[in-house]
């Protein structure tokens, strides 16, 4: 059955992604979100102004910067990728007057959580339906440990922040390894009274560690655990953002798979707590290049060459999947045109993110003909030629974006049902993607 057979088309927008051979040229792809997130949050309670430049002018992050505005901080945006922000300070923060609505954003909502637990008012976040299914009591549970009071529905947004409270700091050991639960307890720490230590299963990004550095707060990093004293009060300090790599990694699939051409990819966000792809790939047998190393704001960017490699399948390590978590979706695509046998395991976490996105792309794949299995933590998957289908993201950005990857090596059209989720992380997609050498026709 078609996508136009079940209706879907014409109800929301969707790609059609047409069979093409090559990708080529450079790209700068927009700004990493999760910096983007955690600029606009220390700008808004530090004092002094601080300028983000590369910001992500996504969906997601523009959930982040109206609920700071909603509490009163001011901020310009001189163009699309800069914003100024005039911080508040540690206290000055406003009451908001409305439910401060996160939209899609899972990293928004968690980080707020922990900023919010240190307020002197009382917040209500609210999110859309596939953010409302997503887990809030494993960023609660830490909070309420330090003294905060936040009420769940049932695990779930909405949630009520009650404000007033006096926080301590705390050592909390991490059941899973996620950086929005550490970031959430190491946000709340610098209202606490007291050291606040995070210790992680895995390590996991730690934008959150750098960047407070960068705004004036000693952060301790030993191994796998982080730790801040409050009450901390952080300077303003400007934010360049690097290219996004999780946004990028949709290009380096498509560079592998890509018959012919060379695609240079630049700007890249490298932090090592990120790329856990690059080395999936390069097991894989990718030809990629990282070239011009550099830093900036303390975060490592390069400049990325990929070329046309012949994939080979592997067992990913566990050790990486946090390192790659949002690059799953790419990744079964570049195993399901690889040669061999893939094995991802010790990816549960997949199931909580923006869909179940292990359910979501064995289902997809499955309809483009490859020859997958759906485990509980990941995903076994063999090989072979893809053919054309009919496919839905499941409301997904990076789904949507990964079945249009595909398109490198289908043998027919690949329609995607459901896209308007793209502008969550990757506005601007369908025409980079263009200029690399895809054919995205849109709809609706
Ligand atoms: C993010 C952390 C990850 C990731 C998400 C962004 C962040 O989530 O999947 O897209 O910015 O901290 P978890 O920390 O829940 O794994």
């Amino acid at each position: 059955m078609s996508v136009a057979e079940r209706g879907v088309v014409g109800r929301t927008p969707s790609y059609i992604a047409n069979p093409v051979r090559k990708l080529s040229g450079r790209l700068r792809v927009p700004g990493d979100k999760s910096i983007s997130h955690r600029a606009l949050m220390l700008a808004g309670i530090a004092e002094g102004r601080t300028r983000i430049t590369g910001f992500l002018d996504s969906e997601d992050c523009l959930a982040t910067l109206g609920a700071l505005r909603s509490m009163a901080v001011r901020t310009e945006r001189p163009d699309a990728t800069t914003v100024v922000v005039e911080g508040a300070g540690m206290r000055g923060l406003r009451a908001p007057t409305a439910d401060l609505n996160m939209g899609n954003a899972g990293t928004a909502m968690r980080l707020y959580l922990g900023l919010l637990s240190g307020q002197a008012f009382t917040s209500h976040l609210v999110g859309d339906a596939s953010l409302s299914r997503r887990p809030m009591e494993r960023v609660a549970a830490p909070l309420r440990c330090m003294g905060a009071r936040i009420d769940t529905t049932e695990g779930h947004a909405p949630l009520v922040v009650h404000g007033g409270q006096e926080l301590h700091g705390i050592r909390y050991e991490l059941p899973v390894a996620s950086a929005q639960v550490k970031s959430a307890v190491l946000l709340a720490g610098l209202y606490a009274e007291g050291s606040t230590e995070v210790v992680e299963p895995a390590p996991t990004r730690d934008h959150t560690e750098r960047m407070l550095r960068g705004f004036g707060v000693e952060v301790v990093q030993q191994g796998r655990l982080a730790r801040v004293a409050g009450p901390a009060r952080l300077r303003a300090s400007d934010v360049g953002v690097p290219a996004d790599f999780s946004s990028a990694a949709f290009f380096l699939v498509g560079g592998c798979l890509a018959a012919e051409g060379e695609l240079r990819l630049e700007h890249v966000g490298m932090n090592p707590t990120r790329t856990g792809l690059l080395q999936i790939l390069l097991s894989m047998g990718a030809d990629i290049a990282v070239e011009n190393e550099r830093e900036s704001g303390g975060e490592p960017i390069a400049d990325l060459v990929v070329r046309p490699s012949t994939l080979r399948g592997i067992d990913v390590p566990r050790a990486l999947v946090p390192l790659a978590i949002d690059e799953f979706p790419v990744l079964f695509v570049a195993a399901a045109c690889a040669r061999g046998e893939t094995l991802v395991s010790g990816a549960e976490e997949l199931r909580v993110k923006e869909s179940d996105r292990i359910a979501v792309m064995a289902k997809g794949l499955k309809q483009l003909g490859a020859d997958v299995e759906a485990l509980p933590d990941g995903m076994r998957i063999r090989g072979g030629q893809l053919t054309g289908g009919a496919i839905d993201s499941g409301g997904d950005h990076r789904i949507a974006m990964s079945f249009a990857i595909a398109s490198l090596r289908a043998r027919g059209p690949i329609e995607i049902a459901d896209t308007a989720n793209v502008a969550t992380s990757f506005p601007g997609f369908v025409g980079l993607a263009r200029q690399a050498g895809l054919n995205i026709e849109t709809r609706g």
